[in-house]
């Protein structure tokens, strides 16, 4: 598969995930292109249904990067979002989607060499195992 045709859809906190993207970009980090960042407040506002919408409109993977944990500026917002993708992993999985294709990760707003692991990685896992399904299924 192209990895340039990779669909990775990120939710990143703004006080720290977006700033590490923010900061790989500007010291011109190596990462591939392939990423759309949302940003939100805080992970804590994400939700089983933007993570399940995200691949329904073609992302082939998708993760939440937040703020480290004991760090979250919402006191508890990054651990909900690891419950959320928990309980979200195990949707995709009754759906027959691998629940790999989703992830969560920590990081702070200078671990830009972090949210480019995160990249990497979920780029990686595309390429093992394709194009996610509802993706092929909506664009044959
Ligand atoms: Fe960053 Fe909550 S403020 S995850």
């Amino acid at each position: 598969m192209d990895l340039n045709d990779t669909k990775i859809v990120a939710f990143a906190c703004t006080y720290c995930a977006y700033n590490a993207a923010d900061l790989a970009g500007s010291t011109r980090m190596q990462y591939p292109p392939n990423v759309r960042i949302v940003k939100l407040l805080c992970t804590g506002k994400i939700e089983p249904i933007l993570l399940l919408e995200a691949f329904r409109h073609g992302a082939d993977a998708v993760f939440v990067a937040g703020c480290m944990e004991g760090e979250c500026h919402f006191l508890q917002g990054n651990l909900r979002a690891r419950q959320v993708v928990e309980y979200t992993k195990k949707l995709l999985e009754e759906a027959g989607i691998d629940p790999g294709r989703l992830e969560m990760f920590n990081m702070s707003a200078s671990m830009a060499q972090k949210f480019v692991e995160a990249v990497k990685t979920m780029t990686e896992r595309v390429r093992e195992h394709g194009p996610s399904p509802l993706r092929r299924a909506t664009n044959p």
